[in-house]
C-alpha cells in the first residue's frame, strides 16, 4: 500500500485518475487530493471514503506520500514538480511540461516500459494523441521498419477541459464561443495549442518529437496536422505509415490482434470501424479501416480511435504508477 498525492484532483482529467484507480484496485493507503484555492473544503469520494481537497502550495509536498500523479497545467507542473522529487516523491505529471528534457522517461506502458528504470524522480505522460498512435505503431516499427509517418487527428473538445465542452455545447444553440478562436459547433478547426514559427501547431509538433522519443528514433520521418472537431469525447488519428519492407495485410492485422492493448474493428461488410462513441469510457485503442496505400510502396493506412481522457491520460498515468509499484 502507497501513499498517493494528486495534484488538480477536481479537473476531468484528475477526477478520472480517481476513477481508474479504483477500478483497478490501485493500493492505496493515504490519499491527498490537491487543486485551487477555489476548491479548498471540497469533498471527493474515493472507495467509498470522503477526501477533502486542499490548496495546492509549496508546503503541500511535507505530506508523507511515495507518489503524486499531475494534470493541473503545465506552469504547475512545472513549479511544483521538482519541490516534490526534491522531497523524495515520484511524479508522473499529465502536463507537457517535462516531455522533452532527456532525464524524464516518456511512457507508454504497453510500448516502452523498461524506460522507467532510468527515472530520476519525474515521469511524463504522453500527449494524448500521441499515446494512442504508438500503441500500433510499436509492433510495425519492430516487425518492418518505419520509413515515414502522417498523422491526421480528430480531436474532441474535452481535450480541451471543461471549457471545450462548453464551447461545443452551448454554441449547437446559441452564438457562444468563448475558448476557441472560432465555433467549434458545426464547425472543425485546424488549430490545436499555439502556433509556432514553423507554421506548425504546438500540438503538431509533440506528436512528432514525443512519437520520436518513445520509440526511440530520432530520424523518424513524421509530419502531423492536428484538428479539433465538435466530438465530446474520444480523440480519432488517420496514419498513413511508409514501412521499410513488404507486408501482407492479413500480417498486420494478426500483428494488431496480438497487440496488448489494442482491439481491432475492422469487419466492412457490417460498417464496423472505430469511433469515438465506441471508444468513450473505455481504456483500449481501437484499431480498424487497415488497409493498403496504393500510392507508395510499402504504404499502409490506419484509423485509431481512444478515449483521450482516458487511455490518452488518466489510465496511462495510472499504469505509470503500477509499473513504479512493480519495480
Ligand atoms: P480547480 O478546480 O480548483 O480550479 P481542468 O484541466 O479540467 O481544467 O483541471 C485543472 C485542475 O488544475 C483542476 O483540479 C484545478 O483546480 C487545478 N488548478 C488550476 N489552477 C490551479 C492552481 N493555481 N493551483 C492548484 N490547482 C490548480
Amino acid at each position: 500500500m502507497i501513499n498517493v498525492g494528486i495534484a488538480g484532483a477536481t479537473g476531468m482529467v484528475g477526477r478520472t485518475f480517481l476513477q481508474v484507480m479504483e477500478e483497478r484496485h490501485f493500493p492505496v493507503d493515504q490519499l491527498y487530493l490537491f487543486a485551487s484555492s477555489r476548491s479548498k473544503g471540497t469533498s471527493i469520494m474515493f472507495n467509498g471514503k470522503e477526501y477533502m481537497v486542499e490548496e495546492l502550495n509549496e508546503d503541500s509536498f511535507d505530506k508523507p506520500m511515495d507518489i503524486v500523479l499531475f494534470s493541473a497545467g503545465g506552469d504547475l507542473s512545472k513549479k511544483y514538480a521538482p519541490i516534490a522529487k526534491e522531497k523524495g516523491i515520484v511524479v508522473v505529471d499529465n502536463s507537457s511540461a517535462w516531455r522533452m528534457e532527456d532525464w524524464v522517461p516518456l511512457i507508454v506502458p504497453e510500448v516502452n516500459s523498461d524506460a522507467i528504470s532510468e527515472h530520476q524522480g519525474i515521469i511524463a505522460n504522453p500527449n494524448c494523441s500521441t499515446i494512442q498512435s504508438v500503441i500500433p505503431l510499436k509492433p510495425l516499427y519492430d516487425r518492418y521498419g518505419i520509413n515515414r509517418v502522417v498523422f491526421s487527428t480528430y480531436q474532441s473538445v474535452s481535450g480541451s477541459g471543461i471549457a471545450g465542452l462548453e464551447d461545443l455545447e452551448k454554441g449547437l444553440s446559441t452564438t457562444y464561443n468563448n475558448l476557441y478562436p472560432h465555433p467549434i459547433a458545426y464547425n472543425v478547426l485546424p488549430h490545436i495549442d499555439s502556433f509556432l514559427e514553423n507554421g506548425y501547431t504546438k500540438e503538431e509538433m509533440k506528436m512528432i518529437d514525443e512519437t520520436r522519443k518513445i520509440l526511440d528514433d530520432q530520424n523518424m520521418r513524421i509530419t502531423a496536422t492536428a484538428v479539433r472537431v465538435p466530438v465530446k469525447y474520444g480523440h480519432a488519428v488517420s496514419a498513413s505509415i511508409e514501412l521499410e519492407t513488404a507486408f501482407e495485410l492479413d500480417e498486420i492485422f494478426t500483428l494488431f490482434k496480438e497487440t496488448d492493448g489494442i482491439k481491432v474493428l475492422d469487419d466492412l461488410d457490417n460498417n464496423i470501424y472505430p469511433m469515438p462513441i465506441l471508444a468513450e469510457g473505455k481504456d483500449k485503442v481501437y484499431v480498424g479501416r487497415i488497409r493498403r496505400d496504393f500510392s507508395i510502396d510499402n504504404g499502409l493506412n490506419i484509423w485509431i480511435v481512444a478515449d483521450n481522457s482516458r487511455k490518452g491520460a488518466a489510465t496511462n498515468t495510472v499504469q505509470i504508477a503500477e509499473l513504479l509499484l512493480n519495480k
